[in-house]
């Protein structure tokens, strides 16, 4: 099938006005976007409300004043300005930004799961806790474990409660082991984790294929060493094929093995880690089981362990006593404790549910094949354009670099830009690290072929300007809102936060 030879950059942005960053500054005093009725209760004065040191002392003339519309239009306008997967492809390698459906809002927002308060007495949440052991059912059959705790809210988070439990069960042995072993194409959550615990890491380096070596694995696993920790698929998209070896390996020298699963979207419905011999895993709900990710808000890391190392879990258990009764249990004595306030982020746990029914065991495993077809799709259309310096078949993501473009002066920062103009979010820029000008894409299973046309179409039209007009490139966005931004300071010091400018200020005086 021909591929669309116009990209998207001719439709981009249209609604972008010159004026748009006006609204605020139009205040004009006793403009007002609301209106109360008469008070029918006697005045009273704030300082008999509240104490008086804690009354609001500024002057608050600098606030803008609005009718209705003005407000509306300023937030609807800056929701716009926003990109998303409501937006189009989000193609941001190793995030799994996928599709967030709808249905899983509706169940989050149904009253008996939004306004239930987490010191709810356990009789009055029966509901919800039966949601949270079902949740947590589906997750061991998916992950082929033995017993899964929703607390950690975040994949890292889950990483770390993974290895406290790792650690417990040695400190249980009598076995003070010092060292992790992590592949360098882990993902760089694992030795933060690793560390964070009081663990030293010894980085394997990987064979030139991108995968584990597994006799420098064999030589660097001594009874010093607690075990393994392996992101798989690793971070080059790449499935670890000596993963049941590796366990074999590391079982055999009294060690355990941790699997990152945050990239589990390659494997569900196909393989399980637990029947690979993985003992612990973290899984991301914000990532495999369409929650969102929230802008660095609620997120939700499970953590998935075997017979042995369930003991460990965090606390409280959930634990069922029947068909339709589960309870809490705290009585667990092996237990490293609580590592969240009340029992994680519960409203993502509803999402995850939804999806996973809405999905059944089928569909689950369609999303799981669509996701790897069309990464292998978008690396078949690239291939001659980008250069892929790990060859060979590919799971749910794909990652190029950008050396062919760096011979006319362009980065993979510079192409990440004009993407932009073509109406794309860019893909993940210079990580993994074992991927020098890395430019990792992954498409997810939420894409049309349509769109993942338009999106091959967008980075061929770009590698052809990197050779015929690198400039255009360089210099790129140049539809976006703002050109480019001096990105450490964007990061170190955000401004968050509308300010007056002096006309407003005047206007106020
Ligand atoms: C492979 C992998 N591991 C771990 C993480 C960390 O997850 P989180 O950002 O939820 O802490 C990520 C995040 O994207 C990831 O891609």
């Amino acid at each position: 099938m021909a591929l669309p030879t116009t990209p998207r950059i001719q439709k981009a942005r249209p609604h972008i006005s010159q004026n748009e960053n006006l609204i605020f500054e139009n205040s004009r005093p006793g403009s007002r976007a609301y209106h109360l009725p008469p008070s029918d209760v006697p005045e009273v004065a704030p300082s008999a409300l509240v104490p008086s040191h804690l009354l609001r002392q500024d002057d608050l003339s600098e606030l803008p004043e609005l009718t209705e519309p003005e407000v509306v239009r300023h937030y609807t306008r800056l929701s716009t300005w926003n990109y998303g997967t409501d937006t189009g492809m989000f193609p941001l390698g190793s995030c799994t930004m996928k599709y967030n459906p709808k249905i899983n809002e509706w169940a989050a927002r149904l009253p008996g799961f939004a306004r239930s308060h987490p010191l709810a007495p356990e009789a009055t949440v029966r509901g919800n806790l039966l949601l949270m052991k079902q949740l947590e059912e589906a997750l061991c059959e998916i992950t082929g474990l033995a017993a899964v705790s929703l607390q950690p809210t975040a994949g890292a988070h889950g990483e770390l409660t993974g290895m406290m439990m790792i650690r417990a069960a040695l400190t249980a042995r009598g076995d003070a082991r010092r060292y992790v072993l992590i592949p360098d194409a882990a993902h760089g959550t694992n030795p933060a984790s690793a560390v964070m615990c009081g663990y030293k890491v010894i980085t394997l380096i990987s064979r030139k294929n991108g995968l584990l070596d597994l006799a420098a694995l064999d030589k660097a696993m001594t009874d010093e060493v607690a075990g393994l920790m392996i992101t798989n698929p690793n971070t080059l998209g790449l499935f670890e094929e000596d993963i049941a070896k590796a366990c074999e390996l590391i079982h055999a020298r009294g060690g355990f093995v941790y699997m990152d699963g945050a990239n589990m979207n390659a494997l569900v419905g196909i393989a399980r880690p637990g029947d690979m011999g993985v003992d612990v895993m973290h899984l991301n709900l914000h990532k495999t089981f369409s929650t969102p990710h929230g802008g660095g808000g609620p997120g939700c890391g499970p953590v998935a362990v075997n017979r042995e190392l369930e003991p460990y879990l965090p606390c409280p258990t959930l634990r069922r006593v029947d068909d339709q009764t589960v309870v809490f249990d705290n009585d667990r004595p092996h237990s490293i404790g609580r590592v969240k306030a009340y029992y994680g982020n519960f409203g993502m746990m509803v999402r995850a549910l939804a999806y996973i029914r809405a999905m059944g065991a089928e569909g689950l495993r369609a999303a799981t094949e669509t996701a790897v077809l069309n990464a292998n799709y978008i690396k078949h259309h690239l291939q001659d354009d980008y250069e892929v310096p790990f060859d060979g078949p590919v799971l749910h993501e794909v990652v190029f670099n950008d050396r062919r473009q760096q011979a006319y002066g362009v980065r993979n920062g510079d192409i990440a830009k004009r993407l932009i103009d073509y109406g794309f979010h860019p893909p993940t820029m210079s990580f993994p690290l074992v991927a020098p000008g890395a430019i990792m894409v992954e498409p997810t299973e939420s894409e049309s072929r349509a769109e993942l046309d338009l999106f091959i179409a967008s980075m061929r039209a770009i590698a052809q300007e990197c050779r015929e007009n690198p400039e255009v490139v360089k210099t790129a966005p140049h539809l976006a809102r703002l050109r480019r931004l001096d990105e450490t300071a964007a990061a170190r010091q955000p401004v968050l936060r509308w300010r007056p400018s002096p006309a407003v200020k005047a206007a106020g005086a």
